[in-house]
């Protein structure tokens, strides 16, 4: 008895939101972020607390993208943005690199059912221009065969840097201007957006960071500009329905303000 009760203070240690799941589900949509974004940090601790190599924490996490991916979904989220390899992440051990880049490799054949049955379109960003041709052509195909689905848009961005893509998008737009295609006078802060690698997609309401670090790591940086940041603890292949929910119920909780002041934001709310 007291280690059931014990038990269960833990869980509900762990998570607070646990009586919160049926509310969560009747939530109004308006308080819902469209687009959220994600840093999976933590695969490599998971793993080695429980005394396995690296790669075990990456194919853990994979199971934990499958479930964000159903749970936006179903959610009516319009928007998941995931950080799967940094520019940054080359400069791991060579070998984990290609476990990395074979697990994504294998996830896009993998995942194409399940993607197709939740109506997801996949959009790689990223420079992709240091992966192998064989997986160039794997992420056409998925790109293609996923870009007539309606439901969530799902972007993974492997060999993803936030200022790899404000520079890419500086320099397609300099490219225009010295082929007469465009005014520098008309450079706006829209027109800007549309170049980077996220082209259309609305910016991040909500970025959630697993694995206790507190930083951005250069992701989205232009993109993240009004996001509400939340981190959690919680290792990436640890992070389940319940610790989305708490995220989501933390997003719906803050009073986002956009530069105006509280009250004001109040009476449009309640006009
Ligand atoms: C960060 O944790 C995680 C990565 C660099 C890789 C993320 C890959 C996956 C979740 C699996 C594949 C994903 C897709 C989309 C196919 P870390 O290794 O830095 O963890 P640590 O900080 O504990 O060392």
């Amino acid at each position: 008895m007291i280690l059931l009760a014990c038990t269960s203070l833990n869980y509900a240690t762990a998570h607070p939101s646990q009586d919160k799941l049926t509310l969560e589900h009747n939530m109004p949509p308006t308080q819902l972020p469209n687009h959220i974004a994600m840093i999976m940090d933590g695969n490599g601790r998971w793993a080695k607390k429980r005394m396995l190599p690296r790669y075990a924490g990456h194919q853990a996490g994979l199971k934990t993208v499958r479930m964000v991916v159903e749970q936006c979904s179903t959610r009516g989220i319009k928007a998941l943005t995931l950080f799967a390899f940094s520019s940054e992440n080359w400069s791991r051990p060579y070998q984990e690199v290609n476990q990395i880049m074979s697990l994504f490799f294998q996830a896009l054949r993998g995942e194409q059912r399940r993607l197709q049955k939740n109506r997801v379109r996949l959009r790689i960003i990223g420079d992709k221009s240091a992966f192998s041709p064989n997986l160039v052509q794997r992420i056409s195909e998925t790109e293609r065969i996923t870009a007539s689905n309606d439901g969530l848009l799902l972007q993974i961005a492997a060999n993803y840097g936030g200022r790899w893509d404000i520079v890419q998008a500086a320099r397609t737009m300099a490219q225009q201007v010295q082929a007469g295609q465009l005014d520098p006078a008309t450079i706006s802060e829209a027109n800007f957006a549309t170049n980077l690698a996220t082209l259309d997609c609305p910016d991040p309401d909500l970025l959630i960071r697993t694995g206790g670090e507190q930083r951005i790591s250069n992701f989205l940086l232009w993109q993240l500009a009004y996001a509400e940041l939340y981190f959690t603890e919680v290792l990436w292949p640890d992070f389940d329905e319940m610790a989305l929910v708490d995220a989501l119920n933390a997003f719906a909780s803050r009073q986002r303000r956009f530069g105006k002041t509280g009250d004001q934001v109040q009476s449009a709310n309640n006009p």
